[in-house]
């Protein structure tokens, strides 16, 4: 109760307690001293500056030093404020102490982004969106990492940096629109069939959003809630936008693209500041367990969703963003998402693109801040005290009194205690789940299917929907040199549809196909042998 009232008590502004203001009084240096920066210190007049400078020898090493690595994806993006809003206690799914009563707040901070663009690229440029999410709850930070887009490219985290190598700029002359991009990004997607669905998405209307506010939100793995009890139960997460959804049109997007880089920054900022913050609903899929091969394809493939026919939203709550940052760099740029921050009450599963995830974003975090110790940023910092034997490390904030950093032990009473499932307090693995088989490097048969999903996207847009698909296709498609990946994008698209290939051919100077109903059936089974849940034999 202690915890939770002084969470209540900052769900303000807890950040406030770092921000200054140093632009009173004399200027100092870094330590303190009272300086005059605007001359150096010269050997005579017009003579050299002396070594002896430290004055400017500190201002110009902090400037040198003033960027840290951009992210190596999603470098460009804003973020804001906000606080979530429990519509009732859902302790029946999930022991999660931000779901546990009717009303119950607690801070978020939300980042969106686009993914291939640099730092500086532009806000409207066409790609997968961000759509990341932080709760600073009660019992520790979870962060639901996700996009804009219910699926993704690939289907293991080991591919990853194929796909972005291949997405990224071309990598002679960095320019992203070279004829060498565009080859290589469509000879990945159509050698590597899983994108086809994550790549209809991204060239419908989600790719281009009217704004940040205007998207929903996917955590796009299954999940797993997991109740005080232990029971658990497999997930989708979905932010419903209040706003409504809306995209641009691919001219409008390549207008602003010129004429304000910063389009949708500056929505998301405008919003908040003249008071109306946008708003999105928190809900869940839930499946049962023992339902996760029972829809004709598996749950742990990430680029399948489940139609919301067979697990209908449930709405757990609202979150409203009213709060822009006062520092971009400390905030914007300084939080640090990853999938592996979750809280008791929700755990994994063994989607192998989830699994490499929880490893990526340490990782590469490391990478950006210089060492450990990232997570005692403001930004990053939990509302709540933080106890274990973590020490040292470059950047340490923390002075720490504990002369026993270490567990077991005697010398400290046993302190910290170890939360665990019998203390009633750690629940980080729902107690149920169980893993067999022999180690293989390869992906399972009930992944298999990649043509049906896009199949049922392209099919649930309306006619006009789909001719922005199209026309997305071709324009995308237009520039492409080599007539080996031309001939590979018709093949993946006339899986998905004949009439898209059709409509597609003639752009890529190629004779329409003939149809090819090999990868056609009825959406209910993914066109392989999956029967009765049963896992095919590896
Ligand atoms: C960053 C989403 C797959 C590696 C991000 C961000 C989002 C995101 C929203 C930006 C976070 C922020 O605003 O700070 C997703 C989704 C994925 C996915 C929804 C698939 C479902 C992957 C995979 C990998 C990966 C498979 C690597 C194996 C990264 C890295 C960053 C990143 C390295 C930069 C993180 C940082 O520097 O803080 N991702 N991603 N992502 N993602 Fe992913």
């Amino acid at each position: 109760n202690e915890l939770r009232a002084r969470v209540d008590e900052t769900t303000d502004d807890y950040l406030a307690q770092f921000t200054v203001d140093d632009s009173e009084g004399f200027m100092t240096d870094d330590v303190g001293g009272q300086i005059a920066d605007q001359d150096s210190l010269k050997a005579g007049i017009r003579g050299p500056t002396l070594l002896e400078d430290y004055i400017f020898r500190q201002k110009i090493m902090h400037f040198d030093h003033e960027r840290v690595p951009e992210r190596a994806v999603h470098a460009r993006g804003a973020g804001a404020h906000g606080t979530f809003t429990s519509y009732g206690d859902w302790s029946n799914l999930t022991a999660a102490s931000f779901l546990s009563s009717e009303g119950k707040q607690t801070p978020t901070f939300v980042r969106f982004s686009t993914v291939a663009g640099s730092r500086g690229s532009a806000d409207t440029a066409r790609d997968v969106h961000g759509f990341a999410t932080r709760f600073y709850t009660d019992e520790g930070n979870l962060d639901i990492v996700g996009n804009n887009i219910p699926v993704f490219f690939i289907q293991d985290a080991i591919r990853f940096p194929d796909l972005i190598h291949s997405v990224k700029p071309s990598s002679d002359n960095e320019i992203p629109q070279a004829a060498t991009a565009h080859d290589s990004a469509w000879d990945f997607f159509s050698s590597q069939p899983s994108t086809m669905h994550t790549l209809f998405w991204a060239m419908a209307g989600f790719g281009i959003p009217r704004s940040y506010r205007h998207m929903d939100g996917f955590g796009v793995h299954t999940f797993r809630l997991v109740t005080d009890d232990g029971t658990s139960k497999l997930i989708k997460w979905h932010w419903k936008t209040k706003q409504g959804r809306a995209s641009l049109v691919w001219e409008e997007a390549q207008i602003l693209a010129g004429k304000n880089a910063d389009f949708h920054r500056s929505d998301l900022w405008d919003a908040i500041a003249s008071g109306n913050g946008p708003e999105w609903e928190l809900a869940v899929q839930v499946v049962d367990e023992d339902k996760v091969l029972a829809y004709g394809f598996d749950l742990l493939d990430p680029t399948k969703i489940i139609p919301e026919e067979l697990a209908p939203l449930q709405k757990l709550g609202v979150m409203k963003l009213d709060r822009n940052p006062t520092n971009y760099f400390a905030e914007t740029e300084q939080i640090m998402f990853q999938p592996g921050h979750i809280v008791r009450g929700v755990d994994f599963t063994d989607d192998p693109l989830l699994q490499g995830r929880i490893f990526s974003y340490l990782d590469t975090q490391l990478n950006r801040h210089g060492g450990p110790n990232f997570e005692q940023l403001p930004i990053n910092q939990p509302r709540i005290d933080v106890h274990n034997n973590n020490r040292d490390g470059a950047g340490q904030n923390m002075i720490h009194s504990n002369k026993y950093p270490y567990s077991p032990n005697t010398l400290n009473g046993g302190n910290p205690k170890q939360a665990t499932q019998s203390t009633g307090r750690g629940f980080f693995t729902a107690p149920g789940r169980t893993v067999t088989g022999n180690l293989v490097r390869a992906l399972s048969s009930t992944f298999d299917d990649h043509w049906s999903q896009p199949r049922l996207f392209y099919n649930s847009l309306t006619p006009i929907e789909q001719q922005f698909l199209i026309n997305a296709i071709r324009f995308e498609s237009s520039n492409l040199q080599s007539a080996a990946v031309k001939q590979n994008v018709l093949t993946q698209l006339n899986k998905i549809s004949n009439d898209i290939a059709t409509r597609v051919a003639a752009v890529l100077g190629l004779d329409a196909p003939a149809p090819d109903d090999t990868y056609y059936h009825d959406n209910t089974t993914a066109g392989i042998s999956i029967t009765n849940g049963t896992l095919p034999t590896v």
